[in-house]
This record gives structure tokens, sequence and C-alpha cells, in this order.
């Protein structure tokens, strides 16, 4: 008999986006919903269409191009939320509206300043409102796990009424503990009449490092839609993680006896692409996806692995797309297995995309031995899969060493026009930096800064990423050469580039 399916909400392009410092463009997110439709995702959450035309587009965007998944877009119950929810979803082949609104005491006392009965009152005409639109309607009382359980009952009982397929449960700080939020999800089941017309669904925040546990915990009591992000991003400490839910439930099946439709095998790439699309790195001790993940430190279990593997590893790598023996491109790899390669690592680039990625791996493949899988998705990313550049680096030179005051000579071309400038700093770094605020105007200030290196070896190209603050808000960028110092000044120009394109400037 086949199992129970648990349906996986994926919310990478909403919560996910929600993660500080990340921001994707529509074509960013239209790239990660092709990966997602690729790892067979139920339900892609593409954004929030009332936020910003931006989103709007990105929206609309992967409505119109993504095909399988349900495409949803969230609102509040608010009429001009659900109106732009559904101008950007209608073009889905299975459009869903996701209307949320705040239940807990809290919430309402504070934040919407409205008393129990106008709270049911609103819900019902939010998910009624956007029945006109579409049959596919989620409902979230926000804060549901510090909401009353009665007035939660009495909510959720009046969205299935009023319409809702699916309702959600979301514990939106992350207070939740698993035996408690398990025994939520149980109470829901049993107290309220209609519970067997919708699916019941969660969405657990990391405040206290338990989403993935408490989403389990609401499993094994009935929960059958599962709300997550790759790599775990969202607001703040970020929402449960896919690739860890899934696999959970395909590793300790004997437990579960349930099922997800997720082709794992894509769940290093989706994770790798999110990471160098939102410029967040993916800690090297993370679950499943991690540099570490399947690495064996200890001479006791490195030799456990090589007599049988079962004694220190419970998921095989290839189970989730990690491929150690993945083919390797030099300098005389031809178009041909270029081409191919890219195809397979799941990048969909047109002929004159193609030529340019190919020119920029023939110059990388003369400064590094081996280019690998790696090396060419960040070839992509760096140089095909843009956005529109305002500033692009075009030449740098830097004067450093020791008892040497580091300088640095950046040139970038703006419209056409190159703009030299020359600063001094606290190191070569700092001095690129302070030379590209001079150019751009736009004075950043450093957050954070991360290098690693894409690949293994002496040639390897580094990767810095970097977290910038300037006019007022917070953005990621992401850069790589094989010269640290160059990743470093692409990482920073990226992050304003980024906000510029952001904020329209
Ligand atoms: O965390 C939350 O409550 C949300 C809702 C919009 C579902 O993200
Ligand atoms: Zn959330």
């Amino acid at each position: 008999m086949s199992k129970d399916k648990v349906i996986i909400f994926d919310t990478t392009l909403r919560d996910g986006e929600q993660s500080p410092g990340a921001s994707l463009t529509a074509d960013g997110k239209l790239e990660i919903a092709h990966q997602l439709a690729r790892l067979k995702a139920d339900i892609i959450e593409a954004g929030f269409p009332v936020s910003s035309k931006g989103d709007f587009d990105a929206v609309k965007a992967v409505a119109k191009n993504i095909k399988g998944p349900v495409i949803c877009g969230l609102a509040r119950c608010v009429k001009n939320d659900i109106d732009v929810a559904y101008g950007a979803v209608r073009y889905a082949k299975k459009p869903r509206i996701h209307v949320f609104l705040a239940t807990s005491k809290i919430h309402m006392k504070y934040k919407l300043k409205k008393a129990e009965d106008e709270i049911v009152r609103l819900a019902v005409w939010g998910v009624k409102y956007a029945r006109k639109y579409v049959d596919d309607i989620e409902f979230s009382p926000e804060d549901a796990s510090r909401t009353e359980r009665e007035f939660l009952y009495r909510v959720v009982e009046a969205a299935i009424d009023a319409g809702a397929k699916t309702v959600n449960i979301p514990d939106t700080v992350g207070y939740a503990i698993p035996s408690e939020f398990g025994s939520l999800i149980r109470g829901i089941r049993e107290n309220v009449p209609n519970i067997d017309k919708c699916v019941l669904s969660v969405h657990c925040h990391n405040d206290l490092g338990l989403g993935v546990s408490n989403s389990i915990a609401a499993m094994q009591n009935g929960a059958r839609q599962i709300e997550c992000t790759i790599n775990g991003l969202g607001e703040r400490a970020g929402n449960a993680s896919l690739e860890e839910i899934v696999m959970a439930v395909k590793t300790r099946k004997d437990i579960f006896d349930l099922d997800t439709r997720i082709k794992t095998q894509e769940l290093y790439k989706a994770s790798q692409l999110v990471s160098r699309l939102t410029g967040i790195i993916v800690q090297p001790n993370k679950a499943i996806v991690g540099a570490n993940a399947f690495s064996h430190e200890a001479g006791i279990h490195q030799d456990g692995i090589l007599k049988r593997r079962a004694t220190y590893e419970i998921l095989k790598p290839s189970d989730v797309g990690v491929d150690k023996s993945r083919l390797v491109l030099g300098k005389h790899s031809g178009r041909h297995a270029f081409k191919d390669r890219l195809k397979k690592l799941g990048f969909r680039l047109n002929e004159k995309e193609i030529n340019q990625a190919f020119g920029e791996f023939k110059i990388l493949a003369d400064k590094k031995k081996e280019v690998f899988d790696e090396d060419l998705a960040a070839i992509v990313e760096d140089h095909v899969r843009t956005i529109t550049e305002r500033y692009h680096l075009e030449c740098l030179q830097i004067s450093s060493g020791t008892n040497v005051i580091p300088s640095a000579t950046i040139e970038l071309r703006f419209k056409n026009k190159k703009l030299k400038r020359v600063s001094t700093g606290d190191g070569p770094v700092d001095a690129c930096y302070k030379a590209i605020d001079k150019v751009t105007g736009i004075k950043g200030k450093l957050v954070s800064y991360a290098i690693r290196a894409i690949t293994g070896g002496r040639d390897a190209q580094g990767e810095v990423s970097v977290r910038v603050r300037a006019k007022g808000r917070e953005i990621t960028g992401r850069g790589s050469s094989t010269d640290i110092i160059e990743a470093s000044a692409k990482a920073y120009l990226n992050a304003i580039n980024r906000l510029i394109y952001k904020i329209g400037i």
C-alpha cells in the first residue's frame, strides 16, 4: 500500500527572501523556482505580491513559466492584497492564494487593535473574498502557537466553513517546543469539527532551533503539509529546513510510515543555487547539504567507513545529489562537453549565454588546471545570470605588503564611462572598498565578510560573500575569482549593484 504523502510547501522565495540581507531579483527567483520544480516541490510560495512591484513581477514570472507545482502568493486579509496576489498568480495552471491574519492576544491587541469577533469576521471575509478568484485558498492564523486554544479552534473552523482548503498553523516566533506543538496539532484535529475538510499544515520558525523538530512533531500528530525553505532560510533565525525534513522522512521510514514526492537527488543543487543567489553561505556543519555533512575526520570513523559505510553514514551522498566523482573540465575541453555539463547542472542558457559562459570558462581554465562544477556555477552566476549591473569592475590594481600603506586603484564602468579612483585603507580589501565608495558616491559599511575556496587545491577560486549596510538597508553580495582581492571587490560591488536595483537609484 502506498504511504500517506506529506505535501511539501516551499517558501524559500517568500519567507526565505525575508532573511536579513537576502534579496532576490525576478530572474533569480525564476531560476530558483525552476530548481524547485525539478526537485518536485508540491507548492511554491513565490512571494508577497503586494509588497513591491518587483515582487509582483517575480511572482507573475514564476506563475507564467513554472509548470508542475502549485504557485502561491501571500496576502493579508485586505482587499488590495488579495486583488494583487490574484493578479500575479492567475497565470499559473494551479494558482493558490494564501491569506493570513494574526490571532494571538498580543498581536490582536497591539498590532491589529481588534477584538476576537472582528478577527473571526475578517478571516472569514478574507477567505471568501479570495475564493471569488480561485478555489485553492490557504488560511494562516498568524502566531497560532501563542493563540488561546479555544479561540484558535473557533477561527480555524470558521475559515474552513468559509472555504479554506488548507489551514496552516504557524509558530511565527519559533516559541513552541515539540511536545507542545504536537499536542496543539492533535488538539486542532480533535476539537475542530470540520477539520477533515482541509489539509492541516504547519509553518515553524527556528528561533529556538526547533523548526524541524516542531514540524516533525506536527507530522506525527496529523499535519500533512509542511512549510519549509531551502537551507532553512527565513525571517530572523529562519524556517524549518526543507532538506532536513525530507531526508528525515526518507531515512526514518520505519518511524513515519509517510513519504514526500521530493526528488532528493536535487537537494544539494537547490541548496547551492539558493546560497549563490541570496549570497547567504551554507554553514559547513549544516545537516544534509553542508560541506562537512559527508566528511569523516576521526581515524576510527574513517576506518569504520572503509570497512562498511553504514557504520558512520546514515545517508548516501548520492541520495542528496552530492557527487564526489564529478566530471572535471580543463582548458582542452570543447564547447560540446561544456554545454552538456551546464545542462546537467540544470542551467538553461540560450546560445548567446552559452558563448558568453564558454569565453569565461576558457579564461578561468587558463588560470586553473581543472574546472569543477562549482566553478561553472560561479561563472554562470557571475557573468551570465547577473543583475543589470550599474557599475562593472573594469580593472583593479593593488599595492600592499609589510611596511607599506595598502592602496587600491579601482576602475569601474558606468553607462559606458570609465571612472577611476584611488584610496588607501587598513588593508587591501578596505582600500578597494573605499575606492569603490568614491566612484559610486554610496558609502557602504561592511557588516560581515566571509571567504571560502569554491573547490580544493591552491589554484581554487575564492568566493567572497559580504553583507553591506548602505542607505539604511543591509544587502548581501557575492563574487568569485582566482584572486581573492578581486573576488572581494566583486562581492562588494555586487552588493552595491543589488542595492541600486532594489531601491531604484
Ligand atoms: O511566520 C508566519 O506566521 C508567516 C505567515 C505569513 C504564514 O510567515
Ligand atoms: Zn513565517
